[in-house]
């Protein structure tokens, strides 16, 4: 019986540690409820607080008020209104590109970014660590793929040399590295796309809205917004809506609407969604973008520094995301468990989200959690890993 293979697959997942369940969460502010017990949140991607921000809501709302709830087609078909052009002009401003194309989501962009751009005969050089949904793209493409050792320039530039094709090469990269909150080294990664004649691509999905000048990103950050071909945002993360975008030249843009196939063969995103995220763009922007980043900045400090003071093997770094390895995927899941019983949800994460032996609690903070939140989540994370034996 078919089904029976899948359930002895699944009783495998169970006994290797690896199975997962969905959480019930009622919302995405620092005081939520988790299947029925309330617990503060740390494992958000809702950096700024901006995913309940009335702004958005308002924005949302009247846009589905005037014109919607959907765009019933793909963009190419009858489903490109007014709303993902001003996005599309309010993502160049900001970014200061040529021009800018929407996605449904990040996973479409990626899958459908990398796919257009390469194919049979080209070669894509990807980071180690990199998103699932660039490798996924690397894999849909059917170019050769070379994974580079992570942030490892020196062996980056090794493989380009020993890489060639008279093809496209694509070196691409995370901006900010989704499970370990670290930053690609973007200056030397430009050099080296310059120097081997390769296309450069950085997914900022989780920088967009909260690093660099009005929350533009790494590659602002590092100053090489120009030498960066195509830049991929995310917008349900930070900047509190829905959907991705590429920040691009008008030429990069034109070939991605000839050829990306998650953009030509998918319902574009409908008004409110679009609404919402040119209210988000508008609001990192601001003085209160700026508020809402300094914020943010010094409660990651204050947890890191607190796990850290505790020997908690917490990284320095100046991202939201701060992982706490633990190593065993079972471990990771009770250490997660329990401190859920203690009203800190923190979510374990196994692989293949991140490589085997390094299953850790992906601690995450918001613009908008209190001091005394932070201190909390802090204390029950020390309480847990003496019960349980340290790391
Ligand atoms: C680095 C990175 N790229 C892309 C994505 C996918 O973005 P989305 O959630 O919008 O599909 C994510 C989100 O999980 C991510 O962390």
């Amino acid at each position: 019986m078919p089904l029976n293979i899948l359930s002895t697959r699944l009783e495998k997942t169970k006994l290797s540690g690896l199975y997962r369940i969905l959480r019930s969460i009622d919302r995405t502010t620092p005081l939520i409820t988790v299947d029925a017990s309330k617990a503060l949140l740390f494992c958000s991607n809702n950096y700024l607080g901006l995913a309940e921000h009335p702004a958005l809501s308002k924005a949302a709302a009247e846009a589905a008020l005037h014109s919607g709830t959907s765009s019933a087609a793909s963009r190419l078909v009858s489903g490109n209104q007014p709303l993902h052009e001003l996005l599309e002009t309010k993502i160049a401003r900001w970014k200061g590109t040529e021009s800018a194309l929407a996605f449904n989501s990040g996973y479409a962009a990626n899958t459908g970014v990398i796919s257009a751009l390469a194919g049979r005969g080209d070669i894509i050089f990807s980071d180690r660590l990199n998103h699932a949904s660039i490798i996924d793209g690397a894999i849909l493409s059917g170019a050769k793929l070379v994974r580079y050792p992570h942030c490892d320039t020196k062996a980056l530039e090794n493989l380009l040399e020993k890489n060639l094709t008279p093809g496209l090469r694509l070196i691409v990269t995370d901006g900010v590295f989704s499970m370990d909150g670290d930053i690609a080294p973007l200056k030397e990664l430009a050099e080296l796309a310059e120097q081997h004649k390769a296309l450069l691509m950085v997914d900022d999905a989780h920088a967009g809205g909260v690093l660099g000048k009005e929350g533009r990103g790494t590659v602002d950050l590092f100053n090489v917004a120009d030498r960066v071909d195509i830049q991929m945002g995310t917008l349900g993360k930070a900047m509190g809506s829905f959907g991705a975008y590429t920040a691009c030249s008008s030429l990069v843009r034109n070939y991605l609407i000839n050829n990306a196939r998650s953009l030509i063969f998918s319902t574009s995103l409908p008004p409110s969604v679009l609404a919402a995220s040119c209210a988000a763009i508008d609001l990192v922007r601001s003085s209160e973008g700026d508020r809402l980043r300094s914020q943010l900045e010094e409660n990651g400090q204050l947890l890191r520094h607190l796990l850290q003071e505790a020997n908690l093997a917490a990284p320095d770094g100046i991202t939201p995301i701060i992982p706490l390895l633990i190593g065993d995927a079972d471990k990771t899941l009770r250490f997660s468990t329990r401190l859920l019983e203690e009203g800190i949800f923190v979510q374990g994460i196994r692989p293949p989200t991140v490589p085997v032996g390094t299953s850790r609690l992906r601690c995450t903070v918001m613009a908008t959690h209190t001091e005394d939140q932070i201190r909390l989540a802090a204390d029950a994370m020390i309480k847990i890993s003496k019960n349980m034996g340290g790391r």
